[in-house]
């Protein structure tokens, strides 16, 4: 339900483009108008104005700990972080192994920090220029693995492990001609076979580390295989990849669908979780991602895994809005059906709980003002 006095008012002379506000952004009505987390524009705004809308309301986020917003992970460990990457890049760029002693003083400095504010905010790095994804990426996946690791009840030395195979997962890529590693959108077929090389590559590189245990280089080797089979570089399946190269990689896939690049759109944290669930049982171990989906929603209570009011499109093609949920499910909401699959709007709006229908889930979100626009028409 629409509850005014708990959002936060903003007027739209505040807003400007590229801002990112951190909840959903309604009217007063309670007309959903924008996702949130996702850059606003320069149209978006015109509009607001064009339609005289002076003010504009939002979720302030909420996190599990109850009002503690603290960031979990300090600036200062983040730069440490940036500059030991850089120190290893350059290294290997000049033919040299890499010097890994910055990587782990990263990872205890991260350790420390998540210990001492392990209800804070699990601050991911955002991705400030087009040079620094990769940096960025890799920073972001050693914070994610080292947090699913700690939730799954792992000791100290396999959470900070697993954390420095998520730091140092991508770094064969530094072999890969950059013009395939920066490449804008998708690669074709034979640079996706370059591409593929970079887990090998990168186990070269820590193979003969005798100050590496196993876990990492096996972290680095097999982040892109799938539970099911099917990945690379050996197509391995099930316990023979282990769980700590499938924490890795589903920290890998989700920072990177949650990641804004100049050529794609980044996904809503719903609906990466959502692609995880998808994939669960086939690239994902579901032990692993299950954990990660709980984890996740739980600490950014912002959606509680779709907010009651989103507008959903359902895997059969029917639109829909979330009408209530349930917290053990977050993912199986209540939802109220607008459009039938050819996308007719419904005289009386069908009821259902996703709990129990199984012929039906949620493929997307919708998040384009304008569709959110015509469909709160139906309501
Ligand atoms: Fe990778």
């Amino acid at each position: 339900m629409f509850e005014k006095d708990k959002l936060k008012e903003v007027e739209v002379t505040f807003l400007k483009p590229g801002s990112i506000l951190s909840g959903i952004l309604f009217d007063e009505k309670g007309t959903m108008l924008w996702p949130a987390r996702k850059p606003l524009n320069d149209i978006f705004i015109s509009k607001l104005k064009v339609k005289g809308i002076e003010k504009v309301y939002y979720v302030p986020p909420k996190w599990k700990s109850g009002g503690d917003q603290a960031p979990m992970f300090s600036t200062e460990s983040l730069n440490f972080a940036q500059e030991a990457l850089d120190e290893m890049v350059t290294q290997i760029k000049y033919g040299k192994i890499p010097e890994l002693k910055n990587a782990k003083t990263t990872i205890e400095k991260l350790f420390h920090d998540m210990e001492l504010n392990a209800n804070g905010f699990l601050n991911l790095m955002v991705l400030k220029d087009y040079d620094s994804y990769t940096y960025t990426h890799s920073i972001n996946v050693g914070l994610l693995s080292m947090f699913l690791t700690k939730q799954l009840g792992f000791n100290t030395y396999f959470i900070q492990e697993i954390a420095l195979g998520g730091f140092l997962h991508d770094i064969g890529k530094i072999k890969i001609p950059s013009k395939i590693v920066n490449k804008h959108g998708n690669l074709t077929d034979d640079e996706f076979k370059v591409m593929k090389n970079h887990p090998v590559y990168g186990f070269k590189l820590v193979k003969d580390d005798p100050s590496l245990s196993n876990y990492v280089k096996k972290v680095v080797l097999f982040h892109h295989e799938k539970w099911a089979g099917g990945g690379y570089p050996l197509g391995l399946k099930g316990d023979a990849i282990g769980n700590f190269a499938q924490i890795v990689a589903v920290s890998d896939v989700y920072d990177a669908l949650t990641t804004e690049r100049s050529y794609k759109k980044p996904y809503s944290i719903n609906d990466a979780l959502l692609y995880v669930m998808r994939n669960t049982n086939t690239h994902f171990c579901s032990y692993i991602s299950q954990r990660f989906i709980y984890e996740m929603s739980q600490r950014y209570e912002l959606g509680s895994f779709y907010p009651v009011g989103a507008f959903v499109q359902l895997t059969t093609g029917e639109i829909g809005y979330i009408t209530g949920k349930d917290k053990e499910y977050t993912m199986k909401p209540e939802v109220a059906i607008l459009k039938n699959q050819k996308g007719v709007p419904l005289r009386v709006p069908i009821q259902i709980d996703l709990k129990r229908d199984t012929s039906r889930q949620i493929s997307k979100t919708i998040d384009e003002p304008e569709e959110i626009e015509k469909l709160s028409y139906l309501l």
